[in-house]
């Protein structure tokens, strides 16, 4: 099988290879690329669908992609010229940008960025840009927050499931571990005390010391956002044990429903909890990869309201500046507060409305998603089309979705969730008419399984009935009963 042979290719480094390179790279699994989140994304790379160039090739729908609102960017770029060749007032900028940058970002795009980062939050929050560092994107803010505030085998906790690049970003450089806070469907994969709790022992059995929580909100891969009782549990348990909280908030301009998004920010705010102690351990990961859909452009920020992890952060954001030409160019496009509020409520309409085609789309054939309020995906539920109930069996159905359907999707193990048969399905990366194919070609599948079973049920019916048949009646009338197929079939 392709994806078994890609995965034991990678585990063997190659002996020369080994010897000539640090062993930070060759032991270290930690990376994750062997998951078959990144096996399916290689996949598809050998054979990208085309509407016309190549229409049977594999359908991207394992990428969180926001590609639903791009016009509108590409419209404010056509209209406002001046901020791509670096004009303001008919005099050029280009010399003051292309020429040294210090490692504090530009003022103009900080000041701009907390704005945008207010009003996602219907304004009832503000951030301070003092408390902000700029990063190339949330990747690197990740790594770099987990470097500042936990040592090599400190632990975090993550509910699950959870976006599988933390594997890479959280624990691949810094030597920080993940324990996973297992949530189950049977509540919709909400955070519990106990599921905190039981992750917290497991820290403690395996000789962890537990450095904070944490949490994406909304969620990949869920797509649902944290309730105010989570947020509660998850505040009491890092006031309790004097922890960290950090809140990935990448996706929280993508909320396209009810229930409202409720950042950490607010929570602090209701709480009374600004400038305390307990404030001083919460922070979040920002980026413009997924609410502003350009993730080329490597836009991420840490906010803190801890002095030494923004100083600290800072320091080092000189490993992954984002280039004054992008922060000028953005500093202009978010300052343009018209703009940018018309792109966030056009782009969670548009956003619902191709939730909603999918999450109908696949109810027609019987499977059901997660109830999504926000994100690129829908966590969807296809336990009823696995052979058994494992995550064998779960890899097996993926192979079959990637190989004969030809969709790249995102299996739950990928992501760590803790039950088989749940798929991470993007549909944003792509145009309405992609998306339809892909449920089509989902509906065929389906109904050739169904028909398949039913074939299977049918026979295993017939051959029970036989048996009972054969149990339950007096041996006279089975001998009488063989004896006519044996004269029909003379006949
Ligand atoms: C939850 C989450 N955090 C971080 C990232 C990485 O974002 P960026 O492109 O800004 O590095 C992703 C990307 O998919 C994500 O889903």
């Amino acid at each position: 099988m392709p994806w078994r042979d890609a995965i034991l290719s990678r585990a063997l480094p190659h002996p020369i290879l080994s010897f000539m390179l640090s062993t930070k790279i060759t032991d270290s699994n930690a990376h994750g690329q062997d998951s078959s989140y990144f096996l399916g994304w290689q996949e598809y790379e050998k054979n990208p669908y085309h509407p016309i160039g190549n229409p049977d090739g594999i359908i991207q729908m394992g990428l969180a992609e926001n590609q639903l609102s791009f016009n509108l960017l590409e419209s404010w770029i056509k209209n406002n010229p001046s901020a791509t060749v670096f004009k303001k007032n008919d005099e050029s900028l280009f010399k003051e940008i292309a020429l040294f940058q210090d490692y504090h970002g530009l003022p103009s795009f900080k000041n701009a960025l907390v704005k945008f980062m207010s009003d996602i939050r219907g304004s009832t929050v503000t951030f301070d840009p003092k408390n902000l560092v700029l990063t190339a994107g949330a990747t690197s803010a990740s790594e770099t927050l987990v470097f500042c505030v936990a040592n090599p085998g400190d632990a975090f906790l993550i509910p699950t499931p959870y976006y599988p690049g933390f594997d890479r970003d959280l624990k691949w450089r810094t030597g920080a571990e993940i324990v996973p806070i297992h949530c189950s469907s049977a509540n919709g994969f909400r955070i519990t005390r106990s599921a905190i709790e039981d992750a917290y022992q497991e820290a403690q059995k395996k000789d962890l010391k537990v450095k904070g929580i944490f949490v994406t909100n909304p969620s990949n891969p869920l797509g649902t956002s944290l309730t105010n009782h989570e947020l509660d549990l998850l505040f009491n348990f890092i006031s309790t044990k004097n922890i960290h909280l950090i809140s990935d908030e990448v996706y929280s301009g993508t909320v396209f429903s009810s229930p409202n998004f409720i950042s950490v920010m607010e929570v602090l705010k209701n709480k009374n909890l600004i400038n305390t102690e307990v404030s001083k351990r919460v922070h979040i990961i920002y980026s413009l990869s997924k609410d502003l859909g350009l993730p080329g452009f490597r836009v991420g920020a840490i906010y803190s309201g801890n002095d030494d992890v923004v100083a600290a952060a800072t320091k080092m954001s000189s490993f992954g500046l984002i280039s004054s030409q992008t922060q000028y160019l953005l500093s202009e496009m978010l300052s343009d507060r018209k703009f940018t509020k018309l792109y966030l409520s056009e782009n969670s309409r548009r956003l619902k409305h191709r939730q909603e085609t999918l999450v109908k789309g696949l109810e027609k054939v019987g499977i059901r998603c997660l109830k999504g309020n926000a994100g690129l995906f829908c966590l969807v539920d296809m336990r009823h089309l696995l052979k058994s109930q494992t995550f064998q069996g779960e890899l097996e159905l993926w192979e079959k979705i990637v190989y004969d359907v030809r969709l790249n999707i995102s299996p739950g193990s990928s992501c760590h969730c803790s039950e088989p048969g749940w798929f991470r399905v993007c549909f944003a990366n792509m145009s309405e008419e992609t998306l339809i194919l892909a449920m089509q070609r989902v509906k065929s599948f389906v109904n050739s399984i169904m028909s398949k079973k039913n074939n299977r049920n049918r026979h295993q019916q017939i051959l029970h009935n036989s048996a009972r048949r054969t149990k339950s009646l007096p041996k006279w009338v089975f001998s009488l009963s063989l004896n006519q197929i044996e004269v029909g079939e003379k006949r």
